[in-house]
């Protein structure tokens, strides 16, 4: 059987980390993976995560199967970071949340159910999307279709362009929005933007479904839940997907869930028992060790704290490098204005640069860009910036 099988090219972003490891030159650059790097390019435990862990530690009696649901305190307090304490109470208990392997777990869930639910069901994602969009969404056996977003000449959102092709998007399909830092464009919809959508959804009765796997990088942990908040307070069903793999740094851990806004409680029981099955026949209960560290950051006054202010921390280094980055390219003299990096929002920005030119960055310089030219900001740092810019420099 293995003999009919023809080797896969490497993975598009995974397999960057895999050439930069192996790569000898000195002034490699990663700007690949989406993994939050300090101003040294080593992506820190964070110290609430570490104090957590010895909490853990300590208070960890058993190891017995957690069940299909998985950390029933991690699922209550991230239900509240992603929809509010205040909206919560007004849900009249219509969410109901299960912790996934990370967001990744989260998106083919929900993906799983979606199919069970609506099996001829097209879904709508933005153009360009995350590149794993589309197979967890088309593992999971739903037909993909994209809505225009990105506005590659000016670094905007092409927003007419978006709720034009939006509005003729039938009831019972689904679209899949960044909540907030959109993979890979960094280019977010504005809060008056998110309320047209919302105002659309309503209308056009279509499913929203949220990617918000960056909570927290944006502007802020309230102010990134904008648009799933604003679209929760209004229509009756949706779905987000979110990950604790940036915001906690827990990458490793695969720590995410899956969130179903349902008309009423009974609907939402009647779904909930529809994703557990669908989690008990694929992987059957998700690993422990990193909701257990958030339900404790999330139950602790002071551990909490210190997780948003490293959160803040983060979010503050990479809006400084994006500043740092224009500015340096500003520097070089090159015709194409950069400025537009400064606007945009969590850890990527488009470059809009050619696939050749991407490639000579990598062979040339081992400046590592995930395609078509996608930069995590947060690869930057005092050391690399100057060669970065003469490099990008040297191949426009
Ligand atoms: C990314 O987009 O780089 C991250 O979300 C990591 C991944 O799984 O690709």
């Amino acid at each position: 059987m293995f003999e009919k099988f023809a080797q896969l090219p490497a993975d598009p972003i995974l397999g960057l980390m895999a050439a930069f490891r192996t790569d000898t030159n000195p002034h490699k650059v990663d700007l690949g993976v989406g993994v939050y790097k300090d101003p040294t390019g080593n992506t820190p435990v964070l110290s609430a995560v570490k104090l957590a862990e010895q909490v853990c530690l300590d208070e960890e009696t058993t190891k017995a199967y957690i069940g299909p649901a998985g950390d029933a305190g991690f699922n209550d307090a991230m239900t509240t970071v992603v929809f509010g304490a205040e909206a919560l109470a007004t849900q009249d208990d219509r969410i109901r949340t299960v912790q996934t392997p990370g967001g990744c777990g989260a998106l083919r869930m929900a993906g799983e159910l979606i199919k069970r639910a609506l099996p001829n069901a097209t879904m709508w994602v933005s153009d360009p999307t995350w590149a794993y969009h589309t197979p967890l969404f088309e593992g999971a056996g739903l037909t993909l279709k994209t809505y225009p977003y990105f506005d590659a000449q000016n670094g905007t959102v092409r927003f007419d362009d978006m709720m034009e092709c939006l509005n003729q998007v039938k009831a019972g399909d689904v679209v899949l929005f960044h909540g907030c830092c959109h993979n890979p464009t960094g280019v977010d919809l504005s809060n008056a933007q998110w309320d047209e959508v919302v105002q659309l959804a309503t209308k056009s009765e279509f499913l929203p479904f949220v990617d918000l796997a960056y909570q927290g990088f944006g502007d802020g942990l309230n102010e990134d839940a904008y648009g799933v908040r604003a679209l929760a307070a209004q229509v009756p069903e949706m779905i987000v997907a979110v990950s604790c793999s940036k915001n906690f740094g827990l990458y490793r851990e695969r720590t995410g869930a899956v969130m179903l806004v349902s008309p009423s409680s009974e609907s939402a029981n009647a779904a909930l028992s529809q994703q557990l099955n669908i989690i008990r026949g694929n992987y059957s209960m998700p690993p422990a060790h990193g909701a257990a560290i958030v339900r404790i950051i999330l139950a602790d006054p002071k551990l909490r704290e210190d997780w948003q202010t490293e959160l803040k921390l983060m979010r503050d280094r990479i809006r400084d490098l994006r500043v740092l980055f224009a500015d340096k390219m500003q520097q070089r003299g090159v015709e194409r204005d950069f400025s537009f990096i400064t606007r945009q929002k969590g850890m990527f920005s488009f470059l809009g640069i050619s696939e050749q030119q991407v490639e000579r960055l990598r062979t040339e310089y081992s400046i590592y860009i995930a395609p078509p030219s996608r930069i995590n900001i947060a690869g930057i740092n005092d050391a690399n910036v100057d060669y970065l810019a003469d490099a990008i420099a040297s191949v426009l």
